[in-house]
């Protein structure tokens, strides 16, 4: 895939020091960067700690001459799939919203036609101002993404809203800026993520290893492709404050939470790795040892995907098979007895897959067709999953 290029802009606000990191994950992630200074934000960060950190050169001056053979703050507008501001300084806010472009910042971001992100982080009395308030609202009706500042202790010492938003939050904003198809836009999706925990006492469980982060990528990828998204899960995983997120521990609140949301949904994606059984009798106090065996009684608990099959309307239908033996057999089976339209099988046993990696394994077994698929991110796989789903619409 094309390398996708990040126009990261910087002005004068204490926060500046935040956006070295942010620069350097970029470039992690495998995005070229270029970082465009304000001549205040020089007075807070040097230029070279963000060349060393983007690997390229940094611009300041709209004017510079040992930069003529290229008209820059065009090329570098053309050569951009993100412009963001982080942090956005209220000047440089008025500035945009009044169409002012007296320094490159500025110039660039008015000849850039990309998605543009804009991240305020200022003093709470600067942010409150309604000088400030009407230009961050004309910035949004001009189509610009802002990511909202928090709350916090700030750096002058008051305790308010003007914090820089967090790394994460930002560049979930420039991912999800990147993909301009949002053909899930309008659709209702369900999704189902980790471990369901079944209660034996107040002190211990049954439970099995799953993560969540499957379901919380298929998740941020529909999100990020436009959908309203629920999450109804059990999870430690970081989830996009944007994703309806239902927090649930057993199985039986997973059934009751789904039953609830599935009416709603265009699509259903259990990727919840839900207990089959539960403690029949839980004690209410702490089971004390001695020196016996104890045996607990488990009964089986609904299948919720069963269920939904069973209940299915206009709704599709995709499941996960995770076997250690027979993928592809198992995976058909559970595709016709549950009613879906797509089951995603991995095997436990396969390296890169499963359980607690960022990366999956998996074979999409439908109705008709069996795909394998390489080695990817757990992310890639949620992309697959919607363009399978594109592809049947
Ligand atoms: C120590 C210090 C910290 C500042 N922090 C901020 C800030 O967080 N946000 C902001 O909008 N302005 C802040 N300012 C004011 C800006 O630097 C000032 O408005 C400047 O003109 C902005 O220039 P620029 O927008 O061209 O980068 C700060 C100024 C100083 C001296």
């Amino acid at each position: 895939m094309k390398r996708k290029t990040v126009v990261v802009g910087v002005t004068g606000g204490i926060a500046a020091f935040k956006t070295c990191q942010l620069v350097s994950d970029l470039g992690k992630m495998n995005f070229y960067v270029h970082v465009i200074m304000t001549k205040n934000a020089c007075e807070f960060i040097a230029p070279l700690t963000f060349e060393t950190l983007s690997h390229n050169r940094v611009s300041v001056d709209t004017f510079d001459k040992n930069y003529l053979y290229d008209v820059n703050h065009i090329s570098l507008a053309k050569k951009c799939d993100v412009f963001i501001i982080a942090p956005c300084s209220a000047n440089v806010i008025g500035k945009i919203a009044n169409g002012i472009c007296d320094d490159m910042l500025t110039t660039t971001f008015m000849a850039t036609t990309c998605p543009k992100i804009i991240c305020p982080a200022m003093n709470t009395a600067m942010l409150e101002n309604v000088i400030v308030q009407d230009n961050i609202e004309r910035l949004k009706k001009y189509g610009i993404q802002i990511v909202e500042s928090i709350s916090g202790l700030l750096a002058c010492l008051d305790v308010g809203k003007g914090k820089l938003a967090d790394s994460d939050v930002i560049i979930e904003s420039i991912n999800d800026a990147m993909i301009c198809d949002k053909y899930l836009k309008d659709k209702n999706i369900l999704i189902t993520a980790g471990a369901t925990v079944e209660k034996i006492d107040p002190v211990r469980y049954i439970s099995n290893h799953s993560t969540g982060k499957m379901g919380v990528a298929i998740a941020t990828c529909a999100k990020r492709l436009g959908a309203n998204v629920t999450l109804i899960c059990n999870t430690n995983e970081k989830v996009d404050p944007n994703i309806n997120r239902i927090d649930v521990k057993s199985a039986s609140e997973m059934y009751e939470n789904v039953k609830k949301e599935f009416d709603k949904c265009d699509y259903l994606i259990m990727a919840a790795a839900v207990a089959d059984y539960t403690i029949e009798n839980i004690s209410i106090n702490k089971l004390k040892k001695n020196d016996d065996d104890l045996a607990l009684k488990l009964s089986r608990t609904i299948d919720i995907l069963k269920y939904c099959g069973e209940n299915k309307k206009h709704q599709k239908i995709i499941g996960f098979a995770m076997e250690s033996e027979n993928l592809i057999d198992n995976a058909k089976s559970k595709l016709s007895k549950k009613n879906c339209d797509l089951i995603v099988a991995n095997n436990i046993n396969d390296k890169g897959a499963g359980f607690a990696t960022n990366t999956n394994l998996v074979t999409f077994v439908g109705k008709d067709e069996v795909i394998s698929h390489e080695l990817m991110s757990k992310i890639d796989v949620g992309y697959k999953i919607f363009e399978y789903i594109k592809e049947k619409e």
